[in-house]
């Protein structure tokens, strides 16, 4: 990829400026290096980003819903046609090698196409009372402006999955991208300016300082939601904020993801969507595969097999052609993912490949294999979010189920066997959102995404997605 041409893509980015006219720096992963300065919102623009929101309400929930959608449909072309260009831009700014940075743009283009088509099938219900007396009206409207808060990991699915369902159920919105990724969630905005989003409906406030300016507009009563992706210490602190005037509260948190392969497995299978399910984005996924515990009779053999597959991965700059493996997105990220590994290493698991920094510039980590994990190891509790497996074992499928269910965390796992008896069994007692069965990956914008204890509640995506934007509202009618 030539510099010219990663120049130009950053150039094309509206980088925003607000009244304080202060910026600050993104930065490009796999150098360390600045690419651009970006306006730093205030307390202020966050107030004049809800102003504008909550002056726009009415009118936006006024807008046919077909109108809603053709927007949210032209944005998802649009998509489609700069993907390369979004693509490049998204490698530059969070690390992920291009072609899993064009996956994201197809899977975030996606979410707008199934809430285009979702937009206008916001229907409500007309019965009769049981008692024969009277009538039931029940009708879903929007909830009102919303507050959406997305990571650095994804840095335009997490936004097109909430931005949406918010354009289809009619509300508008503040969006606060991540510190570490804004670019993407800037580009994303001007598409949706150019397919017609009306002035006002979408706000963007990128800035260093999140709690200066989430923290007045959660103090502000015409605010009436929020949706966070991100951590779950920060996403209990958000609803400890909301509670201020008892916000509708979308909850996408941190996971713990077991993968768990038992004896009669299909081991090549195992072993192929192993590697999807923990290399996707470096690791760096909530929906990542945490910890591997596999059948006590297989074991020793997934192990090399994976370990073998995950030294074979290339890593460097996400823009050089055939890369599979980018940096992490900070220095500090790459020091938890270290200190993770010592301390499973220090307590006596082995090392099959990996363990080490690589490189001397960039936040770069080998792809690492860790055998013979014992329980106490810190990695099998601790979202890793860094391109490591851990392998443990287990002897039967009761201490399968309970090793996995032994997390605060609920997100994903992940089951492979061959006997649908035990499948679905397993899926039954895992206490999970949701489960891949012989597959490594789960994410798809037409099915709820989601999870239960810890890992939040809410669901983004399918049928249930829009219904987080809506309000239902019943009306007693007497005939
Ligand atoms: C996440 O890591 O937060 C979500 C990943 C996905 O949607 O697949």
């Amino acid at each position: 990829m030539s510099a010219d041409r990663e120049r130009a893509v950053v150039d094309r980015v509206p980088t925003c400026t607000f009244a304080g006219g202060t910026t600050f720096a993104v930065e490009d992963p796999s150098t360390g290096e600045v690419l651009c300065e970006v306006g730093d919102a205030t307390a202020q623009d966050a107030v004049a980003a809800l102003d504008a929101a909550h002056e726009h309400q009415a009118e936006w929930a006024a807008t046919a819903p077909r109108v809603r959608g053709e927007i949210l449909r032209r944005a998802f072309e649009l998509m489609n046609e700069r993907a390369a260009d979004l693509a490049l831009l998204m490698t530059l700014e969070m690390g992920k090698p291009v072609a899993e940075s064009k996956a994201e743009v197809t899977y975030a283009a996606e979410f707008f196409r199934w809430f285009a088509e979702e937009a206008v099938r916001i229907a409500g219900r007309w019965s009769t009372n049981p008692s024969g007396d009277g009538r039931l009206l029940t009708m879903r409207q929007p909830v009102g402006p919303c507050l959406l808060i997305t990571p650095w990991n994804f840095p335009m699915a997490m936004g097109t999955r909430k931005i949406g369902p918010a354009i289809a159920a009619g509300c508008t919105m503040i969006v606060k991208p991540a510190q570490l990724t804004p670019l993407s969630m800037l580009m994303l905005a001007d598409i949706l300016r150019e397919a017609g989003l009306p002035d006002g409906v979408l706000n963007v406030v990128p800035t260093s300082k999140a709690g200066d300016v989430t923290g007045p507009l959660f103090a502000d009563p015409r605010l009436r939601k929020v949706s966070f992706t991100g951590s779950t210490p920060v996403g209990k602190k958000l609803m400890e904020q909301a509670s201020q005037h008892l916000l509708r509260v979308s909850m996408e948190l941190g996971g713990n993801a077991p993968f768990l392969v038992f004896a009669d497995a299909d081991l090549d299978a195992a072993v192929d969507q192993a590697v999807v399910a923990k290399m996707r984005n470096m690791g760096e996924s909530c929906v990542a595969a945490n910890r591997f515990h596999v059948h006590e009779s297989v074991a020793d053999e997934f192990a090399a097999r994976l370990a073998e597959r995950m030294a074979a991965m290339k890593v460097g700059r996400g823009t050089e052609d055939g890369v599979d493996v980018g940096p992490l997105i900070s220095a500090d990220q790459r020091d938890i993912v270290r200190g993770l590994v010592d301390d499973a290493v220090s307590k006596g698991a082995k090392v099959l490949t990996g363990g080490e920094d690589v490189g001397d510039r960039g936040y770069f980590y080998a792809p690492t294999v860790l055998a013979n994990v014992p329980p106490d190891a810190e990695l099998l509790r601790t979202e890793i979010f860094g391109p490591v497996a851990p392998v443990a074992t287990f002897a039967d499928d009761d201490e399968a189920v309970r090793t996995a269910n032994d997390s605060e965390f609920g997100l994903v796992a992940y089951v492979f066997t061959r006997d649908l008896k035990r499948a679905l069994s397993v899926a039954e007692a895992l206490e999970v959102g949701m489960l891949g069965l012989n597959r490594g990956m789960v994410s798809n914008p037409a099915a709820p995404f989601g999870g239960v204890k810890e890992s939040g509640f809410g669901r983004e995506g399918g049928v249930e997605g829009i219904d987080e934007y809506l309000a239902v509202k019943y009306v007693a009618v007497d005939l």
